[in-house]
């Protein structure tokens, strides 16, 4: 039972028995008037949402229902946003009691700040205890560049390749997503930002003569890249500690820890973008907890509030004077329920000991997938930890060349047997909701597994 309002652990099994169920050609009827209404106006969609357009009007836990009356499972938690699952009743409370009592009282504080601060405080992990908190991703990210040049002085920042960190002028400088079509408005990174490569453990650019992933090599290049590269004057490296956007793409274990010590050689800051990756979703509150590092800055957002808008940009105590010279205060950044909604978060993770879910359904999810992989001849890879799972298709297991096609049909294929979720190209990506079991697990996975059977049959792999 949850020990502050009763709400058991289960509340999200009811809404999930018998998904999911189509009853209707996909996308129904009435999705396909609604977004063709909606994109009159609406314009610049996601690839998501324009390989299959469907209106969606309820959800509950694990369950997405559409306005046709079709229930989907989930397996995309929004955009990695809802994922202790659609509508936890005690965070949508928590949010209306605000909603009733104070929605913005600029950047004072509330009860329910203070509340928030000290849980914060509380489960990140080292001295990283000053805070500032805001209404979307990439601003708190556009906040921890400002906070990187504050604390050292310095302007240069070092990204790596396939990292995505947001649209906003310093987060697409660290970015690398607005290549080809996209590219066409004009350059998008800012001076002094700079993109190196980092480890994919699936296409290493430097071996050992082992053949396995040779991290030293990319720690080599970046110490010499600094020397050469730039003008001595890096403030920060900006990384996700996984890559989300990217595909699920997981560094080698000793990556984090050598490049720790390398940005403490050079008195270079370790910015953590956990906005993604962060509050649970691979089983940590923070995915960098995996290796034992503590960053100097970090960002989280999409599951801090599982589903409102809020994010936060934290410094460690020893930095924080320096967040004085950078505003924390915005219009959103900490509204009652904003902060209402981050801290029943906390607490829900805590109460119904989702870290733990993460870990032991993550377990189930990666040898299943290990054993499709094994099956699959356009299965190449799997990746991920906890609850952050890729699939990278291929169109032949030796030259590893990525099948685009295949990803776009599979995605579509199981969407239409009632699989909420989320394409990247080739690869496959997973960010089902924290709270789901072993049996919902297996069923998404089951109706994957039947789509690329039945993609394999149609490219005449089988
Ligand atoms: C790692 C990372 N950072 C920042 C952002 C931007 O967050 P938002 O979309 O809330 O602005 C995203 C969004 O996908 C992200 O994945």
């Amino acid at each position: 039972m949850n020990k502050h309002n009763n709400i058991s652990k289960d509340w999200w099994k009811e809404s999930a028995v018998g998904i999911p169920k189509i009853i209707t050609e996909l996308p129904g009827p009435k999705s396909k008037v609604m977004h063709a209404n909606t994109t009159k106006y609406m314009k610049g969609l996601s690839g998501q949402v324009k390989l299959f357009p469907i209106c969606f009007e309820e959800g509950s836990g694990i369950m997405l229902k559409d306005v046709d009356g079709n229930k989907y499972l989930d397996f995309s938690s929004g955009i990695y946003v809802t994922s202790l699952g659609h509508c936890h009743p005690k965070i949508s409370e928590a949010i209306s009691y605000w909603a009733k009592k104070l929605m913005n009282a600029h950047d004072f504080t509330t009860p329910v700040k203070e509340k928030l601060m000290e849980k914060m405080a509380g489960i990140l992990p080292g001295k990283l205890n000053c805070i500032q908190l805001y209404s979307d991703g990439t601003t708190a990210v556009e906040a921890a560049i400002r906070a990187a040049r504050a604390i050292t002085g310095k302007h240069e920042f070092i990204s790596g390749y396939r990292d995505f960190h947001g649209k906003t002028q310093a987060a697409v400088s660290c970015a690398q997503m607005y290549r080809g079509e996209n590219f066409s408005y004009g350059p998008t990174r800012a001076a002094g930002f700079y993109m190196v490569p980092r480890p994919d453990p699936y296409r290493p650019l430097w071996t050992k003569v082992n053949g396995s992933i040779d991290t030293d090599a990319y720690i080599t290049f970046y110490e010499n890249f600094l020397k050469e590269g730039t003008v001595g004057n890096v403030a920060a490296f900006v990384l996700e500690p996984a890559q989300g956007w990217a595909g699920s793409i997981f560094p080698p274990d000793d990556y984090f820890p050598k490049l720790k010590k390398l940005c403490e050689k050079y008195g270079i800051l370790l910015y953590d973008d956990e906005v993604l990756a962060g509050m649970g979703r691979t089983g940590e509150w923070l995915t960098l907890n995996h290796w034992n590092v503590v960053p100097d800055i970090v960002t989280i957002g999409k599951s801090f509030g599982n589903g409102f808008p809020v994010a936060a940009m934290i410094v460690s105590e020893e930095n924080g004077d320096a967040l004085e010279k950078i505003s924390a205060s915005s219009s959103y950044g900490g509204n009652p329920m904003a902060c209402a909604a981050a801290l029943a978060s906390i607490e829900v993770i805590e109460e119904e000991e989702i870290l733990q879910n993460v870990r032991n359904v993550g377990a189930f999810f990666m040898k299943r997938l290990e054993k499709m992989k094994a099956e699959h001849p356009i299965i190449g890879d799997v990746k991920g930890k906890g609850f952050l799972l890729g699939i990278e298709l291929v169109k032949d297991k030796k030259t590893k060349e990525p099948f685009e096609e295949a990803g776009k049909l599979v995605y579509q294929k199981a969407f239409r047997r009632g699989l909420a979720w989320i394409p990247a190209g080739h690869i496959l990506r997973m960010s089902p909701p924290l709270i789901m079991d072993e049996k919902h697990a297996a069923m998404g996975l089951d109706i994957i597994e039947d789509s690329i059977s039945e993609v394999e049959k149609e490219f005449g792999y089988v």
